[in-house]
C-alpha cells in the first residue's frame, strides 16, 4: 500500500490481532510483540493492510489489558518499547499500518492518577474520576449498572464516597468534563502518534460523558430473563450523551495534526445513534465501528435489510464499515456455522466500506469449549453461567500441528481448540482449495477489482436464501451472489444482468465458468461474477 495514500484506511483490509493469543516468543504461554513481527510474512502473504492491536500497555490485567495502569508504556508481558519501536518499523516496512487501542474511558484503579484521585477528597486528581456521594439513605448515588455485574458504583472507605465504573471496581470511570482529563489523554495521543502508528480504536467511545446531573437509568421494558443483568436497566443517562461529540471531535483534531492518521470508534448503539458518531460535517470518527453484522438473524433477507438500512442512514460523505467477529464476540463460523464461514468473508469482504477481520477467522477458527475451571475472563467469573464468556472467542492462534499449536513452547493462557491438529496455518496453506487460500484469494480479487473498494452498492431484490448485489464503478460492474442456505439455489442470470463469468467460488473451483441461462449454487456457496476482462 502507498504509504502515504490519503485514504489508506478507506481501501484497506483490517485485521485485529489480540496479542496475548497471536504469538508467544519466550515461553511465558502469552504472546508478545516479537511474535507479531516473527507473523509479519504471514499477514503479508494474507494480503492485509492494517494491523489493529488490542492492548499492550502495562496492566494488572483484570480485564486484560483495558485495565490501563500506564498509558505510555509496554508491558512487560509483551515486551519492551524497544519491541514496540521494532515492530512499528517492521510493520511500516512491510508496507502495512499499525492501530492501537485507546482506552479514555477507564483506567486500572492501579494508575497513579486513580491513587491519588482516591487519597482524599481534597486530591487535585479527585476530579479526574467521578466520585459521589451515597443517597441520603444509604447506598449508591444512582441506579447505573456495571456491564460485568453488579452496581456502577464502588463505596471507598477512605473518603466515604462513591466512584463510578462502567465495567469491573478496577476499571474506574474517567471524569471527562474535566479538561485536564482531556489533555492528559490527547497527550497519551500524541506520544503514540509521533512513534508514527497511524490511529487508534478507541475503546467504548460511546460511554465517555455520563449525565451532568446523574439521573437514574430507567428500566429496560424489553428484559429477557436469562440475558445479562445490566440489560435490565437502559444506559439514557450513563452513555451516548450529546456532549460526547464534543470530546471525539477533540480527538478527531489530534489526529488530524498528523498525517494520514484514523480515529475509530467502538459504538454498540442502534443505527440512527451510531451514524452520530461521524460528526458534525464528518468531524468525529472516521470509522464508527458498525456491528450490525454480530448479531443479525443470518439470512438473506435480513442482511439485505441491515445494508439498505445502513446505506441509506449513512451521512453524505460518510465512509462505511463492517466488522464480521472481535474479541468480545462468539467466533463467526460458529454463530453462523462452519459452512457459511465462507460466505460470511465474501460479505464482508464485498460490502461498500472497510471491512476488520478478526485474527484466526481466515482459518476458520471456531468458539473453543472452556471448562468452568479454565475461565479467564471476567465478565464470566463475574456472572457465571450464561454464555456471556469470551474466552472461547481469544484462544490462541492455531499455526501448526506442533505441541501448544506452534503458538507457544509454554502451556498456553488460554487453551488451545480441541481441532487445531487439523486446523492450523501450515495444513489449510497446503489444501489448495482451505478456507484460508479462499481468504487469500477474496483478498486477492479485492486489491484487482476497484469496483470492490470503492464501486457503489447496487441491491438486487433478495431471491429465497441468495444474497444478491452488485458492486459498480470504476472498472465496470461486478456481481455477488450469495447462498445463505444449506440447500442448492438458483436464479436467472437475467436477473445478475452484465457479467457472467465466474471471477471467484466461495469453493475455490469455478473460476473462468461461464454462466448461461441460470446460474447454480450449491449450498453454502457464494460467487463473485464479472466480465472476462475483469479476470485477466
Ligand atoms: C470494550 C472492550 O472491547 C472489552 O474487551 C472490554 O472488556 C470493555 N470495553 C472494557 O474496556
Amino acid at each position: 500500500m502507498d504509504q502515504g495514500d490519503q485514504n489508506w484506511w478507506r481501501h484497506g483490509v483490517f485485521y485485529q490481532i489480540y496479542p496475548r493469543s497471536f504469538q508467544d516468543t519466550n515461553a511465558d504461554g502469552v504472546g508478545d510483540l516479537a511474535g507479531i513481527i516473527e507473523r509479519l510474512p504471514y499477514l503479508r502473504e494474507l494480503g492485509i493492510d492494517a494491523i489493529w492491536l488490542s492492548p499492550i500497555f502495562p496492566s494488572p490485567m483484570a480485564d486484560f489489558g483495558y485495565d490501563i495502569s500506564d498509558y505510555t508504556d509496554i508491558d512487560p508481558l509483551f515486551g519492551t518499547m524497544e519491541d514496540f519501536d521494532a515492530l512499528i518499523a517492521a510493520v511500516h516496512d512491510s508496507g502495512l499500518k499499525l492501530i492501537l487501542d485507546l482506552v479514555p474511558n477507564h483506567t486500572s484503579d492501579q494508575h497513579p492518577w486513580f491513587i491519588e484521585s482516591r487519597s482524599s477528597r481534597d486530591n487535585r486528581k479527585r476530579g479526574w474520576y467521578i466520585w459521589r456521594d451515597g443517597k441520603p439513605e444509604g447506598g449508591p448515588p444512582n441506579n447505573w449498572l456495571s456491564e460485568f455485574g453488579g452496581s456502577g458504583w464502588e463505596h471507598d472507605e477512605t473518603t466515604g464516597q462513591y466512584y463510578y465504573h462502567a465495567f469491573l471496581t478496577q476499571q474506574p470511570d474517567l471524569n471527562w468534563r474535566n479538561p485536564q482529563v482531556r489533555e492528559a489523554i490527547y497527550d497519551v495521543m500524541r506520544f503514540w502518534l509521533r512513534k508514527g502508528v497511524d490511529g487508534f480504536r478507541v475503546d467504548v467511545i460511546w460511554h465517555l460523558i455520563k449525565d451532568a446531573k446523574f439521573r437514574d437509568n430507567p428500566p429496560n421494558p424489553h428484559y429477557v430473563e436469562g440475558r445479562p443483568p445490566h440489560e435490565a436497566i437502559l444506559t439514557q443517562y450513563s452513555t451516548d450523551q450529546p456532549e460526547v461529540h464534543e470530546v471525539i471531535a477533540e480527538m478527531r483534531r489530534v489526529i488530524d495534526g498528523f498525517d494520514s492518521c484514523v480515529l475509530i470508534g467502538e459504538i454498540y448503539l442502534p443505527l440512527h445513534r451510531l451514524v452520530a458518531y461521524y460528526g458534525n460535517d464528518l468531524a468525529g470518527a472516521q470509522m464508527p465501528f458498525n456491528f450490525a453484522l454480530l448479531s443479525t438473524l443470518w439470512s438473506a433477507h435480513s442482511i439485505e435489510k441491515i445494508v439498505a438500512d445502513y446505506e441509506r442512514t449513512l451521512p453524505a460523505g460518510a465512509w462505511p464499515n463492517w466488522v464480521l467477529g472481535n474479541h468480545d464476540r462468539p467466533r463467526v463460523a460458529s454463530r453462523v456455522g462452519p459452512e457459511q464461514a465462507r460466505v460470511a468473508a465474501m460479505l464482508l469482504l464485498t460490502l461498500r466500506g472497510t471491512p476488520t477481520l478478526y485474527y484466526g477467522d481466515e482459518i476458520g477458527m471456531r468458539q473453543a469449549m472452556i471448562s468452568p475451571d479454565q475461565v479467564r475472563d471476567p465478565f464470566e467469573k463475574n456472572v457465571p453461567g450464561i454464555g456471556v464468556g469470551r474466552d472461547g472467542c481469544r484462544t490462541p492462534m492455531q499455526w501448526s500441528a506442533r505441541p501448544h499449536a506452534g503458538f507457544s513452547m509454554a502451556k498456553p493462557w488460554l487453551p488451545l481448540a480441541h481441532d487445531f491438529a487439523r486446523e492450523n496455518v501450515i495444513n489449510l496453506d497446503a489444501v489448495r482449495d482451505s478456507i484460508l487460500n479462499f481468504y487469500k484469494a477474496l483478498i486477492a480479487i479485492r486489491k484487482k477489482l476497484p469496483q470492490l473498494v470503492t464501486g457503489a452498492y447496487q441491491p438486487v431484490a433478495a431471491q429465497g436464501d441468495i444474497l444478491l448485489y452488485r458492486r459498480e464503478g470504476e472498472g465496470g460492474a461486478v456481481v455477488i451472489a450469495l447462498n445463505l442456505g444449506a440447500e442448492p439455489a438458483s436464479i436467472a442470470s437475467s436477473s445478475i444482468g452484465f457479467g457472467r463469468e465466474i471471477l471467484l467460488s466461495t469453493m475455490l473451483d469455478r473460476q473462468g465458468e461461464q454462466v448461461q441461462g441460470t446460474l447454480d449454487l450449491r449450498g453454502n456457496e457464494g460467487v463473485i461474477l464479472g466480465t472476462p476482462a475483469h479476470a485477466g
